[in-house]
């Protein structure tokens, strides 16, 4: 049994890596975002090491031993299978993206569907879709694993953190694995929504003023996500041989600041 929960972050020990990539494998299992032996997910391990699914297993299946270590080509530095065959796709993506350090691939037949179709989910009708990945652009068909498909792929990575692949799947990848996974939920779920209003016939599309609203909250939405360390602190109790002193998030100084001076105006 997979656990159910997985933590954010990228700095893990490799067995962490390797149990986070089987429980992702079972989650696209289990979601049907994979039928049989699709799909792969990987993480980077290093400058030069990747760990990634191995070609030809059940996502379902998989188990920590089935993994394989490669170098950024792809190649096998370690474990006793071969190498997820869609490798030339994950290293172009850890290449070209810095920040990058997980991908997973796989074929959540909604989304797939629009791929099927040459349609892009890039029509600002949801914004969770706006707010998370900004639209999701379709790239060309390209025979799987190989180059063809990586060139197809290629003018996307730099721009989007999800990318249709035409008549073939969903690419998403991100700063840490839970992130790559939830961008990949995400598409789907927005292919699924899309697929409603395309069934009954009206789309309402946002203004460009809403659209630019969501890009300018997408940075606060995301920075806020962790609570930083200063804010944490103020609300923990204080220790015993502190409680003279008071501490203040920044927000909460300029907060009192504001009142005193509203108080100082209101009096004279
Ligand atoms: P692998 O089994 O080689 O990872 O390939 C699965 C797949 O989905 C190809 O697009």
């Amino acid at each position: 049994m997979q656990p159910d929960s997985i933590l954010p972050g990228a700095v893990k020990t490799e067995e962490q890596h390797r149990r986070d990539i089987c429980t992702v494998g079972h989650w696209m299992y289990e979601r049907g975002y994979v039928a049989s032996t699709d799909g792969n997910i990987s993480v980077r391990l290093g400058p030069d090491r990747i760990l990634t699914s191995p070609t030809c297993l059940s996502k379902g299946m998989m188990t920590s031993d089935d993994l394989v270590i490669t170098d950024l080509e792809g190649r096998r530095v370690d474990g006793t299978r071969k190498p997820s065959s869609e490798m030339g796709m994950h290293v172009l993506i850890y290449r070209l993206r810095p920040d990058v350090n997980a991908v997973c691939h796989a074929h959540p037949p909604v989304a797939t569907g629009f791929a099927a179709a040459g349609l892009a989910l890039d029509k600002p009708i949801l914004c969770e879709l706006v707010l998370d990945l900004g639209g999701v652009p379709l790239a060309r068909y390209g025979t799987p694993g190989t180059a063809e498909l990586t060139a197809a792929v290629e003018p996307f990575i730099r721009d989007h953190n999800a990318i249709l692949m035409a008549n073939h799947g969903v690419v998403t990848y991100g700063a840490d694995l839970l992130t790559a996974f939830q961008r990949m939920e995400c598409t789907e779920h927005s292919a699924k929504v899309a697929l409603v209003t395309e069934l009954l016939g009206k789309q309402v599309v946002l203004s460009g003023g809403d659209v630019e609203k969501l890009v300018e909250a997408r940075a606060r939405y995301q920075s806020g996500a962790q609570v930083p360390a200063a804010e944490s602190k103020a609300s923990a109790p204080l220790p015993n041989d502190a409680t003279d002193r008071v501490t203040l998030t920044r927000r909460e100084l300029e907060a009192l600041i504001d009142e005193a001076i509203e108080k100082d105006r209101s009096r004279h």
